[in-house]
C-alpha cells in the first residue's frame, strides 16, 4: 500500500464523552461491518467493559475509506482506555500512531482525563483534530467549549468539528479531516523489518494474539521473526487485520497495523514496546521500548469457602494469562487461610478483576484492605518494600517509612470547589495549584496515594454530585509518620483488616472502623469487643451487645414451617460469613468497614 494512503490515529476523550460511539459510527459509515452485525459498542469486547462502560484493552480496527479526492484510504484506529488506572496503556498505544481525534462532550467541556489524555497525545507528537460531540443535545455549548480547549489545553480549536456520534451528524467531516489533517506514516519498504509490539492478549483458541505496527520493511505469513528485547524467535502462523473481525492478509508493510499469531503461549512472553524483526535480516537498532506497567495497589483475595481455593487459583491464572499488569502470589493468613496477594494498576483495575472472579468464575471472595507499596527503611540502612501491612517488620528495627505520593488534577464546577478542597485537605493533601477555566476550577493537589486508593473516587463523586473529574500521576516517595493499625474482634487480631495509617489520623480511622464493624457484624450469643490498636495499645473500642434471645424463640409454639424457613435463611446467609475464633464476620464487612463517610 502507498504510504500516503494510510492514516493511523487514536481517539482521546474523557470517560463518557462518546469515544466508543464515535468509533462505532466511523466503522459503520465506511461499511466495515454489516448493519446487522453492529452491536452496541463494537470495540468493547468484554461484557464487563460494556456493563461498566469502560474500555480496558487497546483494540485496533482497519477501516477503508473512499475519500472525496477519489482515493481510498486505509484508516487504522487504535482504541485506548479512558480511565486513569490505564493511563499507562494510553501512553504506549499513542506511540504507534501519528494523530489523534480529541473528543470533547460539548455539554460538559474539558475534563481531567481530557487533559491527561491529550497531553499524552501531544507528548507523542501527534497532530490533533478537536471534535465536539453531542451537539444534538440542547445543553451543547460548542463555542464556549472551543474557547475552553484553546485556553486550557492550548491548541487551536476554531476549526473543531461539531458532531453527534449518536445521530451520525458530522461523521463524514470527521473522516475527511482524518485524511486531510492527520499526517501519513513514513517508513522504508526495502529496509530490514522493524515492527512495534503494540499490545497482546490471550485468546483461548488462537493463543497469544499480538498487535503490531510496522515501521520499516514487510512482514509476511510464515516469516521467522525475532523479538529483540526478549530474544524469542517465532514463526508467524497467521497475519491479519481487524475489520473489526479478524481477516487474514498476506503481508503488512510500513505504516500498517495488524495482528499476528505465532504459537506464543502466554502474554508474559510478549513485551509491549518490543521490536519485532526478521531472524535472518535484523534491523540495526531496536525501538526505545516502554517500561512495563507496575502494579501500585495490592490486596489479598481469599475464598469465603476455603474449598474454593483451587478454583480461585485456576481463575487467577487464567486472568493473568491475559493481563500482564495483574500480579499475584500465594498468601496465607492466620484468620483467612489460603489466598492470594494481588497487585493492580489502580482501584478500578482491582474492582474489574474482583468482579470477574466473582461473576465469571462464581467464587465468593473476601477482599482485604487495599494497600500501596511502602518503603520501610531499617535501622541497618536497608530498605524493604512493604506490600502487605501484615508483613510490617518489628518497629524497633525500623528507622522511618516512606509512602507514595500522587499529583492529582481535579476539575470541578465552582459550586462544589469548597467541598473538594475540604476532601483533599482531610486526606492529607497539599494544594499545588488552583486556576479557573470557564466556570470550572482546576485544582492540583499533592496527595498520599494511600488516602486515595480506598474510597476517594466515591467521595469525590458524592460531594460533587458526579460533576468533578479526576486524574493522577505518581510523583514519588516521601517520609511520613505512618503506623500499622490492627483490628481485634473478640480480642483476636483480624489481619485482613490491618491498615497502614498516618499517626494523626489513626484514632479517627480506628473509631470509624470499630463503629462500622459494630453495625456490620451480626450479634452473637455473647458480648463482642471490637478494638483498634497500634502496637499493643488500644486506641478505639466498641462493644457489640449479646443477642438476648434465641432468634427462633418468637416462633415457638407457632408455625413450624416458618421456623424452618428462618433457619434456612440463616444458613444461606452463613455461606458468605467467615469464622474468626468464635465470631462470624460477613464477607461484606471487610470492604465496608474501611469506607469513610
Ligand atoms: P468510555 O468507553 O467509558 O471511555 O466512554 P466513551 O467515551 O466511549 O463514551 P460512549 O461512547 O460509551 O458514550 C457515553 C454515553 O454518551 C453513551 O450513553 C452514549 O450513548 C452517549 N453519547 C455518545 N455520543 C452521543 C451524542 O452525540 N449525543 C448524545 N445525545 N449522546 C451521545
Amino acid at each position: 500500500t502507498d504510504l500516503s494512503r494510510i492514516r493511523n490515529f487514536s481517539i482521546v476523550a474523557h470517560i463518557d464523552h462518546g469515544k466508543s460511539t464515535l468509533a462505532d459510527r466511523l466503522i459503520q459509515l465506511t461499511g466495515t461491518v454489516a448493519e446487522r452485525d453492529m452491536k452496541e459498542q463494537l470495540l468493547d469486547a468484554m461484557d464487563i467493559e460494556r456493563e461498566r462502560g469502560i474500555t480496558i484493552k487497546a483494540n485496533t480496527v482497519r477501516i477503508e475509506y473512499p475519500a472525496q479526492d477519489g482515493h481510498t484510504y486505509i484508516l487504522n484506529l487504535i482504541d485506548t482506555p479512558g480511565h486513569v488506572d490505564f493511563a499507562y496503556e494510553v501512553s504506549r498505544s499513542m506511540q504507534a500512531v501519528e494523530g489523534s481525534l480529541l473528543v470533547v462532550d460539548a455539554t460538559q467541556g474539558v475534563e481531567a482525563q481530557t487533559l491527561a489524555n491529550v497531553y499524552q497525545a501531544i507528548d507523542a507528537d501527534h497532530e490533533i483534530v478537536p471534535v465536539l460531540n453531542k451537539i444534538d443535545l440542547p445543553a451543547a455549548e460548542p463555542d464556549r467549549v472551543k474557547e475552553q480547549i484553546e485556553d486550557v489545553i492550548g491548541i487551536e480549536a476554531h476549526d473543531a468539528i461539531e458532531i453527534s456520534a449518536k445521530t451520525g451528524l458530522g461523521i463524514p467531516d470527521v473522516l475527511e479531516a482524518i485524511v486531510a489533517r492527520l499526517p501519513a506514516p513514513t517508513g522504508d519498504r526495502d529496509a530490514p523489518l522493524k515492527a512495534m509490539l503494540v499490545d497482546s492478549y490471550y485468546d483461548p483458541y488462537l493463543g497469544v494474539v499480538v498487535l503490531i505496527r510496522v515501521i520499516d520493511g514487510v512482514i509476511k505469513k510464515g516469516d521467522r521473526v525475532r523479538m529483540m528485547k526478549t530474544g524469542g524467535t517465532y514463526q508467524i502462523d497467521r497475519l491479519g487485520v481487524f475489520r473489526p473481525k479478524m481477516q487474514d492478509i498476506a503481508e503488512l508493510g510500513p505504516g500498517e497495523m495488524g495482528f499476528l499469531t505465532a504459537s506464543i503461549k502466554q502474554v508474559r512472553d510478549t513485551r509491549v514496546g518490543d521490536t519485532i524483526t526478521h531472524e535472518k535480516r535484523q534491523c540495526d537498532t531496536a525501538l526505545p521500548g516502554f517500561k512495563p506497567s507496575q502494579p501500585v495497589v495490592f490486596c489479598g483475595l481469599f475464598p469465603v469457602d476455603s474449598n474454593d481455593f483451587e478454583d480461585l487459583r485456576d481463575a487467577i491464572e487464567k486472568l493473568a494469562l491475559n493481563d500482564a499488569s495483574f500480579s499475584s502470589e500465594m498468601e496465607t493468613s492466620a484468620a483467612l487461610g489460603f489466598g492470594f496477594r494481588c497487585g493492580f494498576l489502580g482501584l478500578l483495575h482491582l474492582e474489574v478483576i474482583r468482579d470477574r472472579l466473582e461473576r465469571e468464575y462464581d467464587i465468593d471472595l473476601i477482599t482485604t484492605a487495599p494497600s500501596v507499596i511502602y518503603h520501610v527503611h531499617m535501622k541497618d540502612g536497608t530498605m524493604q518494600e512493604l506490600h502487605n501491612p501484615a508483613d510490617m517488620p518489628d518497629l524497633t528495627h525500623v528507622d522511618h517509612i516512606e509512602e507514595p505520593r500522587i499529583k492529582a488534577t481535579i476539575l470541578v464546577p465552582d459550586d462544589y470547589l469548597g467541598d473538594v478542597l475540604k476532601l483533599c485537605q482531610d486526606r492529607r493533601g497539599i494544594q499545588l495549584d488552583l486556576t479557573y477555566a470557564g466556570s470550572r476550577a482546576m485544582v492540583v493537589y499533592d496527595l498520599p496515594l494511600n488516602e486515595v486508593v480506598f474510597d476517594f473516587y466515591d467521595r469525590l463523586k458524592s460531594v460533587t454530585k458526579g460533576y468533578a473529574s479526576f486524574d493522577y500521576q505518581m510523583i514519588g516517595y516521601r517520609e511520613d509518620f505512618l503506623v500499622k493499625m490492627q483490628i481485634l474482634v473478640n480480642d483476636e487480631p483480624v489481619d485482613a483488616l490491618s491498615i497502614m495509617v498516618h499517626r494523626d489520623r489513626a484514632e479517627m480511622r480506628g473509631r470509624a472502623m470499630c463503629e462500622k464493624l459494630k453495625e456490620l457484624i451480626p450479634r452473637h450469643m455473647f458480648k463482642i469487643p471490637i478494638q483498634a490498636a497500634i502496637g499493643g495499645r488500644v486506641i478505639a473500642r466498641e462493644t457489640l451487645a449479646a443477642l438476648r434471645k434465641d432468634v427462633t424463640a418468637k416462633c415457638y409454639g407457632g408455625d413450624a414451617t416458618r421456623k424452618k424457613k428462618l433457619l434456612e435463611k440463616q444458613k444461606a446467609g452463613k455461606k458468605k460469613m467467615r469464622q474468626f475464633g468464635k465470631v462470624e464476620i460477613p464477607q461484606s464487612a471487610f470492604i465496608n468497614a474501611l469506607k469513610m463517610d
